[in-house]
């Protein structure tokens, strides 16, 4: 079925990985609850996926899932003291993740890659295009990738891929696609793709990040796809089937995305997003960057 202009409404955030780089912070917490800042990492990417028009999310999740299911709930005992207390700044700050989208669960069960949480995720969705967003990645809502990969979807049918430039040197960190030009200039026709190549062997500069909308020609897909590397079933090895034959789900294009994007799965990029992120904030940013300043300049 053409799927090309039905509006799309699903987002599905796969959760449910070990986060074993962030051990031993994430040995009883998803690494998705790690705060960057004041708010826990996966709230911006719920925060993202709302504001692209995605009210309808699906959290992949697996064991430790609990503290992901209560901050997307009502907390009616902290809600209470806080209303007592007459706080209404921190009562909206408690409320506003349980009034960002119609949230939903599903269990992974054994963590067998994420094109594998992506298959979970069937049932909920059923026939129409979706989203998934990877809460590794952090895009500043400043600049909005999902709601242009929606818009993009919507133009060509398929799927669609967010990608970045990034040094060459460093390709063999991600999956890379190989391109042609389109009439957009922020967008490419993805012909393959390849899982984390050596430089030389790469066909463009052009890394996969954690976005993406998708045919739900994909399930289809993944429920052949065999464990790749890592013996994980491989959400790129999916998208280089659909991109090698057009006929399977409809094309596969790119978003060249050239914003800015944290990747918190890492911990020295995680460390440069608080940083960041706490030197742009009106209220701790100017206390913040004083010190900062004299820190590096005193200590370093
Ligand atoms: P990563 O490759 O970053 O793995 O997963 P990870 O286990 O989360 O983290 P490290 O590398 O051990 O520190 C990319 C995304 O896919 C999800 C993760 O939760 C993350 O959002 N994922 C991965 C699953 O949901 N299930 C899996 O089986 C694997």
């Amino acid at each position: 079925m053409n799927q090309a202009h039905r509006r799309i409404s699903k987002a599905v955030i796969p959760a449910a990985g070990l986060g074993t780089r962030f051990l031993p912070a994430t040995k009883a917490t998803p690494k998705e609850m790690l705060p960057v800042v004041d708010k826990p990492a996966i709230q911006y990417v719920v925060e993202e996926a709302a504001g692209a028009g995605l009210s309808d999310v699906l959290m992949v999740t697996g064991r430790n899932k609990r503290p992901l299911e209560d901050h997307f709930d009502r907390n009616y005992e902290l809600e209470s003291a806080l209303t007592k207390k007459g706080d209404a700044h921190r009562l909206a700050k408690v409320q506003e993740s349980s009034d960002l989208a119609t949230m939903h669960y599903v269990r992974q069960g054994d963590p067998r890659g994420l094109g594998h949480a992506v298959l979970c995720a069937a049932p909920h969705v059923g026939d129409e295009a979706f989203a998934v967003l990877l809460g590794d990645d952090l895009i500043d809502p400043r600049d909005p990738l999902l709601a242009r990969m929606v818009e993009v979807q919507q133009t060509y049918g398929g799927s669609v891929v967010a990608l970045m430039e990034v040094d060459p040197q460093q390709i063999h960190l991600y999956g890379c696609a190989a391109v042609e030009p389109s009439d957009d200039g922020d967008v490419v026709k993805v012909t393959g793709l390849v899982e984390k190549p050596e430089p030389a062997e790469a066909p463009s500069n052009l890394a996969i990040i954690g976005r993406y909308v998708l045919d739900p020609a994909v399930f289809d897909v993944l429920r052949e796809t065999a464990p790749g590397r890592g013996g994980e079933i491989q959400l790129t090895d999916a998208l280089q089937t659909l991109a090698e034959d057009e006929k399977v789900g409809g094309p596969v294009h790119g978003v060249v995305f050239r914003g800015r994007r944290y990747d918190t799965g890492d911990r020295g990029d995680y460390l440069r997003a608080i940083v960041r992120l706490a030197c742009e904030r009106g209220d701790l940013g100017p206390d913040f960057k004083t010190w900062l300043r004299s820190y590096v300049t005193e200590e370093m």
